[in-house]
């Protein structure tokens, strides 16, 4: 069987990979269970870029397929931070509960249809023999008036596919991939791999 490799180190994305990758004919693979391991900087200007240079790092070991994926949250009213800067915003090592107070401060008095935000999600493909293919994807939404639901993590308290509706922590995980961003680019790049 043709090997694929998922280049995170994340295991709830892998297994979300796994699950919406399972019939493609690939085995699956982390990077760990490949054994490899490569430390990127992520400084490209978009999402493409950034898991471009992933994909990119680890084909260069590998020379098998190799996908990866680089996600963030874009507001509309915040000229779309923080964007590719989403894990770094106020700093890496800065709590989520602090990061979403912070946006939700800056948002003070703004009416709902200038709420609009999404997540976005590119995935990148290097292929064997170095072809290169990218797909991106996002979830529309609103940035809410206050935090709310224990599921999901980063900023998912205060995202709302829906002002009247929940957040996307309080959504149970099967629901969000259903829709979420990472969940339609998965299934879009499995396009190009079937
Ligand atoms: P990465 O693609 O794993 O590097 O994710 C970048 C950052 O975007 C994460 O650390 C989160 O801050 C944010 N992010 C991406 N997807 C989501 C999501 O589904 N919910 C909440 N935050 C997200």
């Amino acid at each position: 069987m043709k090997k694929l490799i998922f280049a995170t180190s994340n295991a709830g994305k892998m297994k979300e990979v796994r699950s919406i990758l399972a019939d493609t004919g690939y085995e699956i693979l982390s990077m760990k269970e490949a054994g490899i391991q490569v430390e990127v900087e992520e400084d490209g200007a978009t999402f493409e870029e950034n898991a471009l240079i992933k994909a990119r790092a680890v084909h260069e070991i590998s020379h098998t397929l190799v996908l990866a994926d680089d996600s963030g949250l874009e507001i509309d009213h915040l000229g779309k931070e923080p964007g590719v800067h989403s894990s770094r915003y106020m700093g890496e090592d800065t709590s989520y509960e602090i990061k979403n107070a912070r946006i939700l401060e800056r948002l003070d008095g703004v009416p709902k249809e200038q709420r609009t935000a999404r997540f976005v999600c590119a995935i990148a493909a290097v292929f064997e023999d170095g072809r290169c293919v990218t797909v991106r994807e996002a979830m529309e939404g609103y940035i809410g008036y206050e935090p709310q639901g224990e599921n999901g993590f980063g900023y998912d308290p205060i995202f709302y596919l829906d002002l009247d509706g929940p957040s996307n922590a309080q959504i149970s995980m099967e629901e969000k991939n259903r829709v979420s961003h990472r969940g339609k680019a998965l299934r879009a790049m499995k396009k190009g791999l079937v």
